[in-house]
């Protein structure tokens, strides 16, 4: 059964004589785990940002939920749940963990200017920020500076600080760039487990990453929809090979190992 959260028809955006992103339709199924995956430059993060309206596409229409959403302000298309993450939740590192993600959602509920005011408010969503710690395993960690988290612990603060604002949409930019073999194991199974309720709309260079957890997969090359389907169909692609010829050809065939 279809059924669409996200839909991008014939979206394109165009810097000056260069099309960063030509044509490309797209549709994520609620509850899928759906990978966006192409080289350098293909594409994605310029997608990632007509989706979310920090960019304006130049043509083409956006639906959420089967709504309209092409002319909604990034904000606007925030409050509808389309959360990005580390956009927002940019995490201080002068911080405790616990105060960050306090901050997210003083941030979603407008009153970072004047929350001090109410100490019932501070440990309301004091406990509501140690359950999103608890989602992602860090409440042990809570207290503690979040300069001195490692650094995939500090990808998983991010990661609470935006479930802090309810997404019904995640949209991750790359959540495992420039990790170590363990980390990328951890964030690649917090993933998995925020998804459950929820949809998530991933650009990921780690095959291995994709071939574990995403249910679909859109290969994007020069700005356009190469291939679409599952992790077999699109690894078993010709054109899709062929586009990965050098450094990412490693990556989908070391998936196999
Ligand atoms: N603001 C901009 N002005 C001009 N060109 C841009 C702009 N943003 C992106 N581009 C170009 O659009 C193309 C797509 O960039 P984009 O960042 O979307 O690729 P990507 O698929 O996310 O790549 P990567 O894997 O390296 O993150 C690139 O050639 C890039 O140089
Ligand atoms: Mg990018």
């Amino acid at each position: 059964m279809s059924d669409p959260i996200l839909q991008a028809e014939h979206i394109s955006r165009r810097f000056g004589d260069f099309l960063a992103v030509d044509d490309v339709s797209l549709n994520v199924q609620r509850g899928h785990i759906h990978a966006l995956i192409g080289p350098n430059g293909a594409g994605k993060t310029t997608c990632f940002n007509l989706l979310t309206k920090f960019l304006a596409p130049t043509s083409g229409r956006i639906l959420f939920n089967g709504q309209d959403i092409t002319a909604d302000s990034p904000v606007q298309v925030a409050r509808r749940g389309v959360i990005r993450s580390f956009q927002i939740s940019a995490v201080f590192p002068g911080m405790t963990v616990l105060e960050n993600v306090r901050l997210g959602l003083q941030r979603g509920l407008g009153v970072s200017f004047h929350f001090w005011r109410s100490q019932s408010l501070l440990s309301q969503l004091d406990a509501r920020a140690m359950e999103l710690l608890a989602e992602v395993d860090l409440q042990d960690m809570a207290h503690e500076l979040t300069a001195n988290l490692p650094y995939g612990r500090k990808r998983a603060l991010e990661i609470a600080t935006t479930l802090g604002m309810e997404p019904e949409l995640m949209l991750l930019d790359e959540p495992t760039q420039g990790m170590g073999h363990e980390d990328v194991g951890r964030v690649t199974a917090l993933i998995k487990k925020v998804s459950r309720g929820r949809t998530i709309l991933m650009v990921e260079h780690n095959m291995n990453v994709i071939s574990a957890i995403a249910d679909r997969i859109t290969v994007l090359q020069q700005g356009k929809v190469l291939a679409e389907g599952d992790y077999a169909a699109v690894s078993s692609n010709p054109e899709v090979m062929q586009a990965y010829m050098g450094s990412a050809d490693v990556a989908l065939q070391g998936a196999h190992a």
